[in-house]
Protein backbone atom coordinates (compact mmCIF):
# COMPACT_ATOMS: atom_id res chain seq x y z
CA UNK A 1 0.00 0.00 0.00
CA UNK A 2 1.62 3.29 -1.14
CA UNK A 3 1.65 5.65 2.07
CA UNK A 4 -0.58 8.75 2.21
CA UNK A 5 0.33 12.00 3.82
CA UNK A 6 -1.61 15.24 4.53
CA UNK A 7 0.41 17.95 3.84
CA UNK A 8 -2.35 20.40 2.39
CA UNK A 9 -6.08 19.58 1.52
CA UNK A 10 -5.10 18.59 -2.09
CA UNK A 11 -3.81 14.99 -0.73
CA UNK A 12 -7.05 14.12 -0.48
CA UNK A 13 -9.77 13.90 -3.02
CA UNK A 14 -12.93 16.14 -2.24
CA UNK A 15 -14.81 12.36 -1.58
CA UNK A 16 -12.52 11.84 0.82
CA UNK A 17 -12.16 14.64 2.05
CA UNK A 18 -16.10 14.62 2.83
CA UNK A 19 -16.11 10.87 3.83
CA UNK A 20 -13.79 12.28 6.26
CA UNK A 21 -15.55 14.83 7.53
CA UNK A 22 -18.78 12.87 8.31
CA UNK A 23 -16.97 10.51 10.17
CA UNK A 24 -15.45 13.49 12.59
CA UNK A 25 -18.80 14.23 13.11
CA UNK A 26 -19.95 10.10 13.84
CA UNK A 27 -16.26 9.95 15.81
CA UNK A 28 -17.53 12.82 17.95
CA UNK A 29 -20.71 10.77 18.52
CA UNK A 30 -19.02 7.78 19.75
CA UNK A 31 -17.10 9.49 22.44
CA UNK A 32 -20.47 11.87 23.92
CA UNK A 33 -21.86 8.42 23.93
CA UNK A 34 -19.14 7.31 26.27
CA UNK A 35 -17.80 4.23 23.87
CA UNK A 36 -14.41 3.17 23.69
CA UNK A 37 -13.01 2.78 20.38
CA UNK A 38 -9.93 1.68 19.91
CA UNK A 39 -8.80 1.01 16.59
CA UNK A 40 -4.91 2.31 16.97
CA UNK A 41 -4.50 0.48 19.98
CA UNK A 42 -0.32 -0.01 19.77
CA UNK A 43 0.46 2.93 17.21
CA UNK A 44 2.10 5.81 18.29
CA UNK A 45 2.20 9.44 16.62
CA UNK A 46 5.40 11.63 16.61
CA UNK A 47 4.80 14.99 17.01
CA UNK A 48 7.61 17.36 15.88
CA UNK A 49 6.79 20.76 16.66
CA UNK A 50 9.12 23.69 16.42
CA UNK A 51 6.55 26.47 16.72
CA UNK A 52 4.69 26.80 19.95
CA UNK A 53 0.62 25.40 20.06
CA UNK A 54 -2.02 24.50 22.47
CA UNK A 55 -5.11 23.66 20.22
CA UNK A 56 -3.10 20.86 17.69
CA UNK A 57 -0.83 19.33 20.14
CA UNK A 58 -3.85 18.65 22.61
CA UNK A 59 -5.85 17.32 20.36
CA UNK A 60 -3.22 14.74 18.66
CA UNK A 61 -1.91 13.48 21.58
CA UNK A 62 -5.62 13.19 23.09
CA UNK A 63 -6.93 11.81 20.02
CA UNK A 64 -4.33 9.19 19.75
CA UNK A 65 -4.98 8.07 23.50
CA UNK A 66 -8.68 7.88 22.94
CA UNK A 67 -8.19 5.40 19.52
CA UNK A 68 -5.99 3.46 21.80
CA UNK A 69 -2.00 4.47 20.25
CA UNK A 70 0.14 6.93 22.07
CA UNK A 71 1.76 10.29 20.67
CA UNK A 72 5.33 11.72 21.62
CA UNK A 73 6.33 14.82 21.71
CA UNK A 74 9.33 16.07 20.16
CA UNK A 75 10.76 19.71 20.41
CA UNK A 76 14.00 20.86 18.54
CA UNK A 77 15.49 22.14 22.26
CA UNK A 78 15.44 18.42 23.16
CA UNK A 79 15.87 16.94 20.57
CA UNK A 80 18.74 16.02 17.85
CA UNK A 81 16.77 18.08 15.00
CA UNK A 82 17.42 21.39 17.70
CA UNK A 83 21.82 20.46 16.41
CA UNK A 84 21.21 20.15 13.23
CA UNK A 85 20.62 16.46 12.05
CA UNK A 86 19.24 16.35 8.72
CA UNK A 87 15.76 16.34 7.67
CA UNK A 88 16.10 13.29 5.67
CA UNK A 89 18.09 11.27 8.12
CA UNK A 90 14.93 12.55 11.59
CA UNK A 91 12.42 11.42 8.70
CA UNK A 92 14.07 8.14 8.33
CA UNK A 93 14.76 7.12 11.43
CA UNK A 94 10.64 8.27 12.90
CA UNK A 95 9.55 5.98 10.08
CA UNK A 96 11.23 3.36 11.84
CA UNK A 97 9.72 3.80 15.25
CA UNK A 98 6.37 5.41 14.68
CA UNK A 99 3.38 4.77 12.64
CA UNK A 100 2.58 8.61 11.97
CA UNK A 101 4.63 11.80 12.31
CA UNK A 102 2.69 15.14 12.66
CA UNK A 103 4.79 18.57 11.88
CA UNK A 104 4.39 21.72 12.78
CA UNK A 105 7.34 23.91 11.32
CA UNK A 106 8.36 27.36 9.62
CA UNK A 107 9.17 26.44 5.95
CA UNK A 108 6.52 24.01 3.62
CA UNK A 109 9.38 22.64 2.02
CA UNK A 110 10.45 20.90 5.63
CA UNK A 111 7.43 18.91 5.50
CA UNK A 112 8.01 17.88 1.79
CA UNK A 113 11.63 17.07 2.60
CA UNK A 114 10.15 15.02 5.32
CA UNK A 115 7.52 13.18 3.23
CA UNK A 116 9.75 12.31 0.61
CA UNK A 117 11.73 9.82 2.33
CA UNK A 118 9.58 8.63 4.96
CA UNK A 119 7.92 5.51 4.73
CA UNK A 120 5.22 6.66 7.17
CA UNK A 121 2.12 8.87 6.95
CA UNK A 122 3.49 12.68 7.51
CA UNK A 123 0.55 14.97 8.63
CA UNK A 124 0.99 19.12 8.53
CA UNK A 125 0.28 20.70 11.34
CA UNK A 126 0.50 24.08 10.50
CA UNK A 127 3.73 25.58 8.40
CA UNK A 128 4.07 29.07 7.36
CA UNK A 129 1.98 27.94 3.78
CA UNK A 130 -0.84 25.72 5.28
CA UNK A 131 -2.57 24.82 7.94
CA UNK A 132 -4.73 22.02 6.54
CA UNK A 133 -5.95 20.14 10.36
CA UNK A 134 -7.45 23.26 11.30
CA UNK A 135 -9.93 22.97 7.94
CA UNK A 136 -10.70 20.16 8.76
CA UNK A 137 -12.43 21.21 12.11
CA UNK A 138 -13.69 24.15 9.92
CA UNK A 139 -15.76 22.61 7.77
CA UNK A 140 -17.00 20.01 10.59
CA UNK A 141 -18.42 23.04 12.62
CA UNK A 142 -19.91 24.56 9.16
CA UNK A 143 -21.34 21.17 8.68
CA UNK A 144 -22.84 20.68 12.26
CA UNK A 145 -24.35 24.05 12.80
CA UNK A 146 -25.44 24.86 9.05
CA UNK A 147 -25.20 22.06 6.87
CA UNK A 148 -23.01 21.47 3.71
CA UNK A 149 -20.66 24.62 2.65
CA UNK A 150 -20.78 23.80 -1.17
CA UNK A 151 -22.33 26.48 -2.89
CA UNK A 152 -22.26 28.73 0.38
CA UNK A 153 -20.03 32.31 0.40
CA UNK A 154 -17.45 32.55 2.63
CA UNK A 155 -15.47 35.86 3.46
CA UNK A 156 -11.55 35.70 4.79
CA UNK A 157 -10.81 39.12 6.51
CA UNK A 158 -7.34 39.83 7.08
CA UNK A 159 -3.76 38.38 6.32
CA UNK A 160 -3.61 36.35 3.44
CA UNK A 161 -1.64 34.01 5.29
CA UNK A 162 -1.56 29.92 6.42
CA UNK A 163 -5.15 29.32 6.82
CA UNK A 164 -6.04 31.67 4.13
CA UNK A 165 -4.14 29.33 2.01
CA UNK A 166 -5.81 26.70 3.64
CA UNK A 167 -8.99 28.28 2.76
CA UNK A 168 -8.65 28.90 -0.85
CA UNK A 169 -7.83 25.42 -1.08
CA UNK A 170 -10.94 23.80 0.86
CA UNK A 171 -13.08 26.75 -1.50
CA UNK A 172 -11.81 24.09 -4.30
CA UNK A 173 -11.89 21.21 -2.80
CA UNK A 174 -15.46 21.70 -0.93
CA UNK A 175 -16.94 23.79 -3.42
CA UNK A 176 -17.66 27.09 -2.46
CA UNK A 177 -16.70 30.99 -3.14
CA UNK A 178 -14.20 32.75 -1.07
CA UNK A 179 -13.94 36.16 -1.11
CA UNK A 180 -10.80 37.44 0.23
CA UNK A 181 -10.42 41.11 2.19
CA UNK A 182 -7.10 41.92 2.79
CA UNK A 183 -5.03 44.74 2.61
CA UNK A 184 -2.50 45.38 -0.17
CA UNK A 185 1.12 43.81 0.29
CA UNK A 186 -0.69 40.66 2.48
CA UNK A 187 -2.08 38.69 -0.31
CA UNK A 188 -2.07 35.08 -0.15
CA UNK A 189 -0.34 32.80 -2.48
CA UNK A 190 -0.26 33.84 -5.85
CA UNK A 191 -0.36 30.50 -7.60
CA UNK A 192 -2.87 29.16 -5.90
CA UNK A 193 -5.45 32.07 -5.61
CA UNK A 194 -4.91 32.10 -9.96
CA UNK A 195 -5.14 28.49 -10.18
CA UNK A 196 -8.49 28.42 -7.72
CA UNK A 197 -9.12 32.07 -9.09
CA UNK A 198 -13.46 30.59 -9.94
CA UNK A 199 -13.54 29.88 -6.53
CA UNK A 200 -11.59 32.26 -4.52
CA UNK A 201 -11.17 35.99 -4.96
CA UNK A 202 -9.93 39.27 -3.38
CA UNK A 203 -12.17 41.85 -2.35
CA UNK A 204 -10.25 44.67 -0.67
CA UNK A 205 -13.10 46.22 1.29
CA UNK A 206 -13.91 43.89 3.91
CA UNK A 207 -17.43 45.46 4.69
CA UNK A 208 -18.16 45.06 1.05
CA UNK A 209 -16.37 41.32 0.95
CA UNK A 210 -19.06 40.75 3.99
CA UNK A 211 -22.09 41.00 1.93
CA UNK A 212 -24.29 38.01 2.35
CA UNK A 213 -21.69 35.94 3.38
CA UNK A 214 -23.29 32.78 5.43
CA UNK A 215 -19.02 32.32 7.08
CA UNK A 216 -17.07 34.76 8.11
CA UNK A 217 -13.85 34.00 9.39
CA UNK A 218 -10.32 35.85 10.92
CA UNK A 219 -6.79 35.02 12.13
CA UNK A 220 -4.35 36.85 13.43
CA UNK A 221 -2.52 39.90 11.62
CA UNK A 222 1.34 38.55 12.64
CA UNK A 223 1.63 34.77 12.66
CA UNK A 224 4.06 33.14 14.52
CA UNK A 225 7.23 33.97 13.24
CA UNK A 226 6.35 37.53 12.11
CA UNK A 227 6.76 38.92 16.05
CA UNK A 228 9.04 41.70 15.06
CA UNK A 229 6.16 42.82 12.32
CA UNK A 230 3.36 42.96 14.88
CA UNK A 231 3.14 46.95 14.80
CA UNK A 232 3.30 47.34 11.42
CA UNK A 233 1.09 44.99 10.65
CA UNK A 234 -1.54 46.57 13.26
CA UNK A 235 -1.21 49.63 10.83
CA UNK A 236 -1.50 47.90 7.70
CA UNK A 237 -4.58 46.25 9.10
CA UNK A 238 -6.77 48.89 10.62
CA UNK A 239 -9.76 48.78 9.26
CA UNK A 240 -10.04 44.77 9.01
CA UNK A 241 -11.26 44.08 12.46
CA UNK A 242 -14.55 41.73 12.55
CA UNK A 243 -16.76 43.96 13.84
CA UNK A 244 -20.27 43.69 14.55
CA UNK A 245 -21.23 45.82 11.96
CA UNK A 246 -19.52 43.98 9.88
CA UNK A 247 -21.30 40.79 10.97
CA UNK A 248 -24.66 43.09 10.01
CA UNK A 249 -23.56 43.17 6.50
CA UNK A 250 -23.15 38.92 6.68
CA UNK A 251 -25.86 36.73 6.03
CA UNK A 252 -28.84 36.59 9.06
CA UNK A 253 -27.74 33.05 10.05
CA UNK A 254 -24.05 33.77 9.22
CA UNK A 255 -21.57 32.34 11.46
CA UNK A 256 -18.65 33.46 13.02
CA UNK A 257 -15.16 31.55 13.14
CA UNK A 258 -10.96 31.78 14.43
CA UNK A 259 -8.61 29.14 14.23
CA UNK A 260 -7.71 30.52 18.10
CA UNK A 261 -5.89 32.00 19.46
CA UNK A 262 -7.24 35.41 18.95
CA UNK A 263 -6.59 38.97 20.03
CA UNK A 264 -10.00 40.84 20.99
CA UNK A 265 -9.57 44.61 19.63
CA UNK A 266 -7.38 43.65 17.03
CA UNK A 267 -8.85 41.28 14.06
CA UNK A 268 -11.76 40.45 15.91
CA UNK A 269 -14.16 42.49 18.55
CA UNK A 270 -14.88 41.32 21.77
CA UNK A 271 -19.01 41.33 20.76
CA UNK A 272 -17.83 39.22 17.97
CA UNK A 273 -15.83 36.12 19.06
CA UNK A 274 -18.01 36.45 22.70
CA UNK A 275 -20.93 36.70 20.63
CA UNK A 276 -24.36 34.49 19.40
CA UNK A 277 -22.41 34.17 15.84
CA UNK A 278 -19.38 32.85 17.21
CA UNK A 279 -18.80 29.01 17.31
CA UNK A 280 -15.14 29.09 17.68
CA UNK A 281 -15.14 26.62 20.95
CA UNK A 282 -16.67 24.17 18.82
CA UNK A 283 -14.63 24.85 15.84
CA UNK A 284 -11.40 24.47 18.41
CA UNK A 285 -13.43 20.85 19.97
CA UNK A 286 -13.74 19.86 16.19
CA UNK A 287 -9.96 19.87 15.56
CA UNK A 288 -9.93 16.49 17.88
CA UNK A 289 -12.31 14.69 16.07
CA UNK A 290 -11.07 15.66 12.86
CA UNK A 291 -8.14 14.56 13.15
CA UNK A 292 -8.70 11.27 15.12
CA UNK A 293 -10.97 10.93 11.80
CA UNK A 294 -7.77 11.88 9.74
CA UNK A 295 -5.86 9.44 12.18
CA UNK A 296 -7.78 6.84 11.13
CA UNK A 297 -7.87 7.53 7.55
CA UNK A 298 -4.26 7.55 7.50
CA UNK A 299 -3.31 4.85 9.62
CA UNK A 300 -5.48 2.41 8.70
CA UNK A 301 -5.85 3.49 5.04
CA UNK A 302 -9.90 4.40 4.90
CA UNK A 303 -12.32 4.91 7.66
CA UNK A 304 -13.80 2.28 9.40
CA UNK A 305 -17.23 2.18 10.30
CA UNK A 306 -18.51 1.84 14.44
N1 LIG B 1 -5.49 26.75 15.96
C1 LIG B 1 -4.33 26.19 16.34
O1 LIG B 1 -3.65 25.54 15.56
O2 LIG B 1 -3.99 26.39 17.65
P1 LIG B 1 -2.61 26.04 18.35
O3 LIG B 1 -1.57 26.99 17.82
O4 LIG B 1 -2.87 26.25 19.81
O5 LIG B 1 -2.24 24.62 18.04
N1 LIG C 1 -1.78 32.06 11.29
C1 LIG C 1 -1.51 31.63 12.64
C2 LIG C 1 -2.31 30.42 12.97
C3 LIG C 1 -2.13 29.91 14.37
C4 LIG C 1 -2.90 28.65 14.66
C5 LIG C 1 -0.03 31.36 12.79
O1 LIG C 1 0.57 30.76 11.89
O2 LIG C 1 0.54 31.75 13.82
Amino acid sequence: MTVRHFLTLHDLSAEELLSLIQRAIELKRIRKEGLLHEPLRGRVLGMIFEKSSTRTRVSFEAGMIQLGGGAIFLSPRDSQLGRGEPIEDTARVLSRMVDAVMIRTFGHDILERFAAVSSVPIINGLSDQFHPCQLLADIQTYFEHRGDIRGRTVVWVGDGNNMCNSYINAAERFDFQLRIACPEGYDPDAGLLARHGDRAQIIRDPMQAAEGADLVVTDVWASMGQEEEQKRREQAFAGYCVTPEMMARAADDAIFMHCLPAHRGEEVAAEVIDGPQSVVWDEAENRLHAQKALLEFLMLGASTGE
